[in-house]
């Protein structure tokens, strides 16, 4: 307090000296006295504005800072913004909003020397998360206050509660850290003059919804969105007899019944969006509604649904009644809603095809039928809702052409038709419409070529998933705020990808993939958008290198290359790429040695190498001790990569020695919500995964000319769920501590030369659904165990040593004879503790001698030919089904 006084003390005296300064100025200026701001209320201003800095995104859409012509010696009460009051020349309103200002708003600013404000609106600028200082309590005579979407924090102070004559209140969308009031009781108690109070975003999850009872009686506009009020809303707020908008939407946990009679005559906005408070649709309730003109009830408690009565409501300009389980008809009565511009009916059950009564609501703007069960054909009188700038009917089951008549929609802006069953050509008027910003056509039966298109408004792009042939059109790559460009899965299209494509500087996501393209990758394709995202070129016959300059600060997140004819190395300069999380690489013809320095990608969650021409050993210099430690998916299979495993890289495979029990789906981060897809082998059966989830870890490095022993730190990737080290040199035993993978549902050691017996604790592998040890020299009895009891003869075969019912071999019990094995071969559990660690193979083939020589035959055919038939069959029958649903698509966007 005393600081605050000295400090006040400090400003008033220099306020004096320039007030002083001041006057010997303007008295050379005889304007009339009487519209001269006071100087104290000049300096005041210009203070305030230097304590702030300019800046262009502090505003949405604002471009014109009003502190501009606030310039010292003129008149104050000319400024921008500024209203003085004629006789005193004091400041009476500030008007700031939109007004680019940047920076913090501190106790101690020259604002509150403004005390005869009545009205303060400062919204839409960003204040660094300022608290709302107690000194706004001093404005005594305030009746205005806006305080809204200007990045304001922390708690509403409670002398919010001194500014008693004040009619509107606007702390909304504050989100961000977020507001919260304290003494929220006393605020509402003492504003008895309140008409408009406007909280939306402010966090109110510690207020109770009781200590609202006591607004205001003259309330005309309550507006509570997304504040996180829990509990029963007091119904005598519905009561209030002036009440214009009432919406309290996005409070979940929000209950209470609204009224059917009693209502304001003048009620026109209701929200009750997301929340639990019921609502009785009938007649009483309708016959009291005739003012209302917005209606938002998605995902809301409606009780009785006839939905005819709402043909009622004609003063309708918005409805949504979205997320309901509404089901039926589409019911026609909607068509006497003739002043509606927004209808979302999305997400619910409705059936049926569109009424084509709908034509008369020509006032509609925007129509959401997506995520129903709609079907039929789309009826062309929807050309006559000129006025649609957004239609959105994707997710449903329409079929037939899409309606040519569509291009007599010149407003159009979004358009999404994905997930239909629409077939034919896409009508050429579409590529001529003159706005069209979003085209989502994913998904349908959709033929034909893609035509050129006549605008460059575009800024999302997706045919993906149809049978579209021909080339890719040259005016896509003219579309300059094209933001997503997604044509994959179409495999019949086909030509290059030309270099033009980098002209696209806005794009941040990238899809051509599983089509026919070929030629060349342009090269530019590395550094030509530092937004760019997703680039995903894969399934493809591009031939030529991979782009070799990622430039710095780029954003990729996804690289699939994977799946293409790419030559040469790996370009380091990938590394530049810090956000990487997928990098696929596989089938394709790439010669190099193992890219050690991947290991700087830090985030990299997802590597697939298979395929290629890789050789030599895979290490690399010690530089990062966490490398590799998000992977999650480690495939370097099919390539010819030899020595030992790379002990180093195990150790650090954090991400595969620990769970993850969350069950989303791995997606982009930043922007664009594009959930990340990818080919893998799993469980011996290539399959596209349309999507993946995040808990899933895989390391294969099958079919190389691995060496050495399987090394017994591969026990701690815990969370390991299919492990395939088969067709390489493996020598020595099955480690023990492979019993410790108990997450594993897939283990491949085949066509090594393993030796010993199986570890008896690989029967505690409860979810091993696949496991094939077969042409090793493995011995002795196949352990027990629930799942053990399930693999047959194919799992085990070509190991002749092996005894067991799976082989049709009985194991003889201790004192039986058998000639074949010696007794001390089947008396001991574990090998390790019979023969001690490092006791290599050789050893017991030759001790033994059995069917060393027949073991190697058949390990060299299987390795030259790598996928033997017998595999494919078992693997395909137990996959066939599974892999239909995971080719399934889901909505990437909505
Ligand atoms: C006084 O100031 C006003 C506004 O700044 C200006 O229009 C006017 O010409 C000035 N008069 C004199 C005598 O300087
Ligand atoms: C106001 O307070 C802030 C932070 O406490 C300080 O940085 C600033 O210099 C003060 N301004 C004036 C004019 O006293
Ligand atoms: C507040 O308004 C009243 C009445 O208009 C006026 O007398 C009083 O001076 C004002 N107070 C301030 C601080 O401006
Ligand atoms: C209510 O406002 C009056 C001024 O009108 C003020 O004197 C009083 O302290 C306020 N009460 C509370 C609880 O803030
Ligand atoms: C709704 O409109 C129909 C026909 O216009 C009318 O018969 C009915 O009385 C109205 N119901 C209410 C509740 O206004
Ligand atoms: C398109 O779909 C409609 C309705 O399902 C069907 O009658 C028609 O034969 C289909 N046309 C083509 C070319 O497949
Ligand atoms: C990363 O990008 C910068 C400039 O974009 C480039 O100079 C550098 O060589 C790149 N790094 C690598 C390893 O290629
Ligand atoms: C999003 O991108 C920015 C840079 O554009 C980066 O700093 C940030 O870490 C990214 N966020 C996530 C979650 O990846
Ligand atoms: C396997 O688990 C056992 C018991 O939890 C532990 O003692 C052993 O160190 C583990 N081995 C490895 C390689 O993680």
């Amino acid at each position: 307090m005393g600081f605050y006084l000295l400090s006040l003390s400090q400003l008033l005296s220099s306020i004096l000296f320039l007030f002083h300064f001041q006057t010997t100025i303007s008295s050379s200026n005889n304007s009339s006295p009487s519209h001269f701001c006071a100087h104290d209320q000049s300096v005041s201003l210009l203070q305030f504005k230097a304590s702030f800095s300019i800046n262009s995104s502090a505003s949405v859409n604002c471009q014109h800072p009003k502190t501009e012509s606030w310039k010292q010696g003129t008149d104050c009460c000319l400024w921008d913004g500024v209203t003085c009051e004629m006789k005193t020349g004091v400041v009476t309103e500030l008007n700031l909003a939109c007004s680019l200002l940047y920076g913090t708003l501190h106790p101690n600013s020259t604002l509150f020397s403004l005390r005869h404000l009545r009205k303060l609106d400062l919204s839409d600028n960003h204040f660094k998360s300022s608290h709302i200082s107690p000194q706004f309590g001093q404005f005594s005579n305030l009746t205005h206050l806006n305080l809204n979407y200007s990045v304001f924090a922390g708690q509403v102070p409670s002398e919010i509660s001194l500014l008693s004559k004040l009619v509107s209140l606007d702390l909304s969308k504050n989100d961000n850290p977020g507001l919260e009031p304290i003494s929220f009781d006393k605020i509402v108690r003492n504003l008895t003059k309140l008409r408009e109070l406007d909280l939306d975003s402010v966090d109110m999850s510690l207020v109770a919804p009781n200590s609202l009872t006591n607004l205001s009686f003259s309330l005309s506009s309550l507006s509570l969105r997304r504040c996180g009020l829990q509990g029963k809303f007091p119904g005598n707020i519905f009561l209030l007899p002036n009440l214009e908008t009432l919406d309290l939407s996005y409070n979940e946990g929000l209950t209470g019944s609204f009224p059917s009679s009693n209502l304001s005559n003048f009620l026109s906005v209701l929200g009750l969006s997301n929340t639990r408070i019921s609502l009785y649709l009938e007649n009483d309730l309708i016959s009291n509604l005739k003012s209302l003109q917005y209606m938002f009830l998605g995902n809301s408690s409606i009780i009785r649904s006839d939905l005819t009565l709402l043909g009622n409501l004609t003063q309708l300009t918005s409805l949504d009644l979205s997320d309901n389980n509404f089901s039926g008809q589409i019911p026609s009565s909607l068509e006497n809603l003739v002043q509606l511009s927004y209808l979302d009916l999305s997400n619910n059950n409705f059936s049926g095809q569109i009424p084509s009564s709908l034509e008369n609501l020509v006032q509609l703007s925007s129509l959401d039928l997506s995520n129903n069960n709609l079907s039929g054909q789309i009826p062309s009188s929807l050309k006559n809702l000129i006025q649609l700038t957004n239609l959105y009917l994707s997710n449903n089951i329409f079929s037939g052409q899409i309606p040519s008549s569509l291009g007599n929609l010149l407003q159009l802006r979004r358009l999404y038709l994905h997930f239909n069953n629409f077939n034919g050509t896409i009508p050429s008027s579409l590529f001529a419409l003159p706005s069209l910003q979003y085209l989502d056509l994913h998904s349908n039966n959709l033929r034909g070529n893609i035509s050129e298109f006549q605008h460059d408004s575009l800024s999302i792009l997706d045919l993906s998933n149809n049978n579209l042939h021909g080339t890719i059109p040259s005016s896509i790559f003219k579309q300059e705020y094209l933001e997503v460009l997604i044509l994959a899965s179409n495999s019949k299209l086909t030509g290059e990808i030309s270099s033009s494509i980098c002209k696209l500087k806005s794009l941040q996501l990238l899809d051509l993939s599983n089509n026919n393209l070929s030629g060349s990758m342009p090269l530019c394709l590395g550094n030509f958008s530092n937004s760019l995202s997703v680039l995903h070129l894969g399934m493809n016959n591009l031939q030529g290198t991979m782009p070799s300059t990622f430039s710095e600060y780029n954003s990729l997140q996804y690289l699939n290359l994977g799946g293409n004819e790419l030559e040469g190395k790996i370009s380091p300069s990938i590394i530049n790429c810090t956000m990487l999380e997928v990098l696929d690489l596989g089938n394709n013809k790439i010669e190099d040695t193992f890219p050690y320095f991947l290991e700087a990608l830090s985030d990299l969650q997802i590597l697939v190498l298979k395929s290629n021409k890789l050789q030599g050993f895979v290490n690399g210099p010690a530089a990062y001790d966490s490398a590799f430690s998000k992977l999650r998916i480690f495939d370097i299979s099919d390539n010819n990569f030899s020595g030992p495993l790379p002990t180093r890289y195990l150790n650090s495979l954090e991400a595969m020695m620990a769970l993850d029990h969350n069950m989303i789906y791995m997606r982009t981060t930043n922007s664009t919500d594009y959930v990340y897809s990818i080919q893998m082998t799993w469980k011996g059966v290539e399959i596209d995964f349309e999507k993946i989830r995040s808990t899933i870890r895989v390391l294969d490095l099958s079919v190389n000319s691995f060496t050495g022993e399987i090394p017994k730190v591969i026990g701690k990737l815990k969370a390991l769920q299919q492990l395939n080290l088969s067709h390489n040199s493996f020598t020595s035993h099955i480690q023990s501590s492979l019993g410790n993978l108990t997450n594993l549902e897939s283990l491949d050691l085949s066509s090594n030369s393993l030796t010993g017996r199986i570890p008896t604790q690989l029967g505690g592998l409860k979810f091993l659904a696949i496991l094939n040890l077969s042409h090793n020299q493995l011995e002795g009895p196949i352990p027990t165990g629930e799942q053990f009891n399930t693999f047959t003869a194919n799992s085990f075969e070509g190991n002749l040593c092996l005894c067991g019912f799976q082989v049709l071999k009985e194991c003889y019990r201790d004192g039986d004879q058998e000639q074949s094995l010696p007794p001390s071969s089947y008396n001991e559990g574990d090998d390790s503790t019979l023969f001690g660690d490092g006791f290599g193979w050789k050893a017991v083939a030759m001790g033994y001698g059995c069917g060393f020589v027949l073991g190697v035959a058949m390990g060299y055919i299987v390795f030259r030919t790598k996928k033997p038939a017998w595999f494919h069959r078992m693997v395909e029958d137990t996959w066939n089904l599974n892999k239909k649903k995971t080719r399934k698509k889901v909505g990437r966007r909505n």
